[in-house]
Order: structure tokens, then sequence, then C-alpha cells
């Protein structure tokens, strides 16, 4: 088998909000690629042996005291870098040019024009060498390295790209990593393939292929457990593991009650059924609610949920023999996060043995295998192992589940009237084809009496609150500004068919001042 990363490429992160976006867009490439902060060490990068290096964008100035520069040992590795925004500025700096203090920060389109197109630029411009990309910088530079020469401009910046073609170094001041360049796909991809000369071998067959026999390797002939969700990581991760040990592996799937309608039956005739996996369905929906009985805050309900959740998991595990790994579907944006807050940079990996929670006796050694992948990788590794579109393209659902989609105390009632709505709220998403359009939707169940009038009667029954929003990141978000014929038909829907619902209203507002989840 080919060695899938053995083309390579390093990215050292100056901490630009779109970092994470350059990996991505190599790996989309088809080359592997890693982050890490920008003082990762000479013996590490050696050991790393990329094929090539991009220095990321940053927040800071080189002129202030202490910002952030690139290691030497960068520029002496005989290996192609590409500086991008504060990336490009340190490495001019670096090598001997000159940067300047912007008095303007220049933010948004900006159209250059190439005067002299090298590698890292071939098929970048139109017929009259003109591009469209996106700027975000307050430096510039002003004098280049001895060695560079400029390659394209925009009116306000004389080396919006620039390059020493002999040593291999590029620069742009853009950021070719976000999809309002449009061309940066292209020039990413000249820069790993032409430039760096690395193939495309980082692809969902290949990373299966891989991660199969890495996880053979490690695995042995011992068993694992996984706690299977339901939600996209931990399917692939048992789709995965059930290709590389079969039987070796169990799940364990806990049924908390607060599930979407049918959700239990679906995830076993899927895992169960279809693929023939073992899992265990641990049906605890009166335990939780027994648990939650009384319960308003939504911080002690969470808690609650968590802590029975890790209860339940613990038993099932303990009637199990010989279990030597717990699997977990970690993903790499995870792993860069808790580095980056607890370190102040990107990433460090470590390696653990226990999983946060369980008690001590339950002492795992953990198997990761999408620790270096990203979402959209792994989505695409699910769809490769036939898990069906509709489960891997599905919108996010919080652990706790209907549990703070419930206001205040939770009753099996309520759970049965809310999945009922929910239900009708994401068929008719779907058939209208705006559940793709939205990043998540769901219905809120509000425990206060609204009166109607059914025929010559009266009703008096709970009412429905509908959520959708619009959102690429969860940080922020608009509510989704869905068709009224639609809410027409949703809302009269849910109140002619579920009849302890008297009324439905939409949920109109943004994040922030308001948060997704409603608790
Ligand atoms: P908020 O409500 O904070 O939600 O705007 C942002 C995203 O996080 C999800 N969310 C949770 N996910 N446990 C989870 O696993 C939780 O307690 C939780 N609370 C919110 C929410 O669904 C949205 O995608």
């Amino acid at each position: 088998m080919t060695n899938i990363t053995q083309d390579r490429i390093l990215i050292l992160d100056f901490g630009s909000q779109y970092s994470q976006l350059i990996a991505r867009r190599v790996r989309e490439a088809g080359v592997y690629s890693e982050m890490y902060a920008y003082d990762m060490s000479i013996e590490d990068i050696k050991a790393f042996n990329p094929k090539g290096i991009i220095l990321s964008g940053g927040p800071e100035s080189v002129h202030e005291e202490g910002s952030p520069r690139a290691p030497e040992i960068v520029f002496n590795l005989g290996v192609p870098v590409l500086g991008i925004c504060y990336g490009f500025q340190t490495m001019s700096e670096q090598l001997g040019g000159k940067v300047e203090a912007g008095d303007v920060h220049e933010f948004g389109y900006a159209e250059i024009n190439i005067t002299h197109q090298d590698a890292l630029l071939s098929k970048v411009g139109d017929e009259k060498n003109q591009s469209q990309v996106w700027m975000s910088h307050g430096d510039k530079v002003v004098r280049l390295p001895e060695g560079f020469s400029v390659t394209s401009s925009t009116p306000s910046c004389p080396y919006a790209s620039a390059s020493d073609e002999t040593r291999k170094f590029y620069g742009v001041q853009f950021h070719p990593e976000v999809t309002h360049t449009a061309k940066g796909t292209e020039l990413i991809s000249n820069f790993v393939h032409i430039i760096c000369g690395c193939g495309n071998a980082w692809n969902s067959e290949n990373i299966i292929e891989l991660r199969i026999k890495q996880l053979q390797e490690q695995i042995g002939d011992q068993k694992v457990l996984l706690g299977l969700s339901g939600g996209v990581d931990s399917s692939v991760v048992a789709a995965l593991l059930h290709r590389a040990i079969g039987d070796q592996l169990t799940c364990v799937f806990v049924d908390n009650g607060l599930l979407r309608l049918n959700e239990g039956d679906q995830v076993m005739q899927m895992f169960a059924e279809n693929m023939g996996i073992r899992v265990i369905r641990a049906d605890a929906e009166q335990r939780f609610l027994t648990a939650l009985a009384g319960v308003t805050d939504p911080e002690a309900k969470r808690k609650i949920i968590g802590r029975e959740f890790i209860e339940v998991f613990a038993e099932e595990a303990r009637k199990l023999d010989g279990v030597k790994f717990l699997a977990q579907g970690t993903i790499y944006p995870d792993v860069i996060e808790s580095a980056a807050s607890k370190q102040g940079k990107a990433h460090v990996i470590k390696s653990h043995h226990n999983v946060g929670g369980l008690p001590d006796d339950l002492a795992f050694e953990l198997v990761e295998p999408l620790r270096d992948l990203f979402k959209d990788e792994v989505r695409k590794l699910g769809v490769a192992l036939g898990i069906p579109h509709h489960m891997i393209y599905r919108h996010p659902f919080p652990g706790p589940g209907l549990g703070v989609r419930i206001l205040g105390e939770v009753k099996k009632e309520y759970a049965d009237i809310l999945r009922l709505a929910d239900d009708i709220f994401m068929q008719e998403l779907r058939a209208s084809g705006w559940y793709d359009k939205t990043a998540q939707a769901f219905a809120v169940f509000q425990p206060v009496k609204s009166v109607g009038v059914v025929g010559d009667g009266r009703r008096y029954a709970w009412v429905i609150a509908l959520r959708a929003v619009e959102t690429v990141d969860f940080m922020t978000a608009r509510f989704a500004h869905l068709p009224y014929e639609l809410v027409d038909k949703i809302s009269t829907r849910i109140m002619n068919e579920i009849k302890d619902v008297s009324r439905v209203v939409y949920d109109v507002s943004s994040k922030p001042p308001a948060t997704i989840e409603w608790e």
C-alpha cells in the first residue's frame, strides 16, 4: 500500500481565524496536512518531514515587540514555503524585506492584477490577468527580500503576491483559503502539486484502507467498546471498526428517552440489522425521567443527563468481559481547540488512557480513528463506508437531546408531544428542500397552555415553538427565513395532527443575543 501521508504539508499557525481552513483546503486537494503552533521545535519540524510549509495569517503586526516569527529552519530545509498574509509579512521581514504599518485596514474583496505568472498563479487569472481575492490585513510588504519578484498587485497593495522561484518561496497578502477568493482552491493546489510535487493520495478510499490497517495493528485480537449515539462521528467509528475487527467490537447505545421519534429503532436497524454490528441497546428512559423529575434548571438537567449516561454506560461496560479498548469519535477540531484553549496555541497531541467521566475501575485504552480528520472528511468517509446520506448529513443534535428542548421540567407526556411535532417539522423541511438549507432546525416544547378552537369546541392545550437557523460556525446564527407558506403548512399540520397542541410559534431570534437552543 502506498503511504498516503508520505507527501505531507506542514502548516504553522500564527493565530488567524482562517488557519484551520488552510489545512482543510490542502487535504481537499488530496494532500495530508497538519497544523501546529508557529513555535514548533526544530526537531519536531524535521521529524514531520514536510514536502512544503505554509505560514498562516495572524492577528499581530511584525512591528509589535515579541510578535511571532517563523523558526529559521523553515527557510533552510530546502522545501517550498508559502506565506499567507501575516505569514508573508514575517517571511519578507525575516528574509530582509520591509513591512510597513498600513493606515487603513484593508478588508474585503479586491481584484489582483497578475503582472508575472509564476507556478503559484498558474490558471488563477482570467483573460485580463485579473482575479478576485479576499483581503484582510493592516500591515503590508513595501520592499521584497532579495531574490523575490512581484507577481501581482492591487491599487492599494503593491505586493499582493510575490515569489522567489529559485528558492521556491511564495507569499500572498490575500487569503486563498477562504471561498471568497475565486481561484483559491487552484492556488493551493498549485502550491502542493506543482511546486511541492505532492501526489493526491489523501482520499476516502485510501484513508479507509490505511485506518483499517492501523486499527488492526493497534487492537490485535483484543475487544473494543464504543458508545454509539447515532450521530455522525460515532457512526463512522462504528462502521470503520466493524470493517477492521468485526465481532471484536461491541457498541452500547443508550436510549435515554430524550431522542427524536423512532430514533432508537432506526439506529438499531441501521447498525445491528443492516450492518451486522453487535449493538447493545440500553433502554434507560424510565431511569432518566426519574432522575429529571422536578428539575427545571437547564444546567442541572444537563448535569443529570450527563451523569446518568455515564452510569448506564458503565453498567453495560461492566457486564462485558475482557474489553481492553474504548473507541471514541474525537475529531481533529476537538484536538486543535482543546489544545488551543489550554495552551494558547494550536496543537499538542496528548495520548490519554481513559475517557472523561468513566469510573476508575473502567480504565480502557483509547482508540480514536478520526482524531486527525476534519468533519467534512469524516462525512465523506461515512458515505464511502455505506452509511446512508441522510444520516451523514444530519443537523447536529445536542447530547442532552429533548431534555433541553422541553423548557423546565421534563415529562414523558411532553417528550411524546414534542417528538411528534418535531417529526412533522422535519418531514416538511425535507420535502421542501429546506432541510439542507438550514444548519439546525427543531421544535421546542413550551410548558404553557393556550386557548384554541376546534369545530364548535374550545381547546386548551400546549404551545410548540419552531426554531430554524442558518449558520456555518454555530457561534453566530440568523433565524432561517423560511417561506410563510411552508411555516403555514407545518403549523397547520402540527395543530391538526396533535390534539395536545393548540398553537405554533416561529422563533425569529438571531444569535447573539439569543442562543440556538432555548435552554
Ligand atoms: P447554543 O444553544 O449554545 O448552541 O447557541 C450551539 C450549538 O451547540 C449545541 N448545544 C449542545 N450540544 N450538548 C451538546 O452536545 C449541549 O449541552 C448543548 N447545548 C447546545 C446546539 O444544539 C447548537 O448546535
